[in-house]
């Protein structure tokens, strides 16, 4: 494997500040989006920050997150997906967003309170090992980020750990149609694109379910609602849905 982590946070920390300079559409890779991904608009007081990316989650995120709730975003990027959980969630609740890119992390920060949101916790760490404590999560999120983690597995064992017996995780993600030649999972740009680390759905499946997870299924995007879509490189978005059991 030739990908390292520090060219993914600089990969993330340019892509910042390429779209913070530009007028260019958000989302998780320009170059591999074949549709518009600019969000409806809604009723929210929130301002949605920049996106990074897969699938536009609030529409699930308003199914699934309540007041009091405790989340936690892996990969939060800019703060978009975790601004939409801290309102979700409300004063009583809890939004916390993981990422191990600096430039992210400021930026979520100062999101958090543009939009007044006492409830947002940031916290620098990489995802694979999360300085939170086992069972504080009711749901944990994440949106086209796990595919860029080298080790899924090790990802996925945080995920079960932090959430709370019954809790859900909700990871949009970009999955792969048939396994991926080497040549795309070891070209680096690719990979940042959160191309050469898509799996497909039986190996998302097979590793959650080793580590014990229950109810798994895949929500492929639908065509409205795709916002990340390269059949040519056989990946598009979709949301992996999996619990963990109760005690
Ligand atoms: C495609 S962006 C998605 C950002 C955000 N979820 C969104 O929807 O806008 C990927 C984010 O994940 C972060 N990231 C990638 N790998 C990570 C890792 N191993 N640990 C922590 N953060 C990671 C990057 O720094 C970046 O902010």
């Amino acid at each position: 494997m030739k990908i390292q982590e520090h060219t993914i946070q600089e990969s993330y920390s340019n892509a910042l500040k390429r779209k913070k300079s530009s007028s260019e559409s958000p989302c998780c890779s320009s170059q591999t989006q074949s549709q518009s991904c600019c969000p409806p608009s809604t009723q929210s007081e929130v301002k949605e920050p920049v996106s990074f990316g897969c699938i536009y989650l609030r529409p699930i995120l308003n199914d699934y997150l309540k007041q009091g709730m405790t989340v936690i975003d892996l990969g939060s990027g800019a703060g978009h997906d975790l601004m939409i959980a801290a309102e979700l969630v409300g004063p009583n609740g809890k939004a916390i967003g993981v990422d191990f890119t600096d430039d992210m992390i400021k930026e979520a920060q100062m999101n958090a309170e543009k939009n007044n949101l006492s409830n947002v916790t940031l916290v620098k760490a990489n995802i694979k090992d999360i300085p939170l404590p086992n069972n504080s999560a009711d749901v944990v999120i994440s949106n086209c980020v796990i595919n860029l983690a080298l080790d899924k597995t090790q990802v996925f064992n945080e995920v079960f750990r932090l959430l709370k017996p019954g809790g859900i995780m909700i990871d949009a993600d970009v999955i792969a149609s048939k396994p991926l030649s080497r040549e795309i999972r070891e070209n680096p740009n690719l990979w940042c694109s959160c191309v050469g680390g898509a799996l497909t759905i039986a190996e998302y499946k097979e590793i959650l379910n080793d580590i014990g997870f229950t109810n798994i299924h895949v929500k492929l995007g639908e065509k409205e609602d795709v916002q990340f879509d390269a059949p040519e490189l056989a990946v598009k978005s979709g949301i992996i849905f999996a619990t963990k059991p109760d005690e």
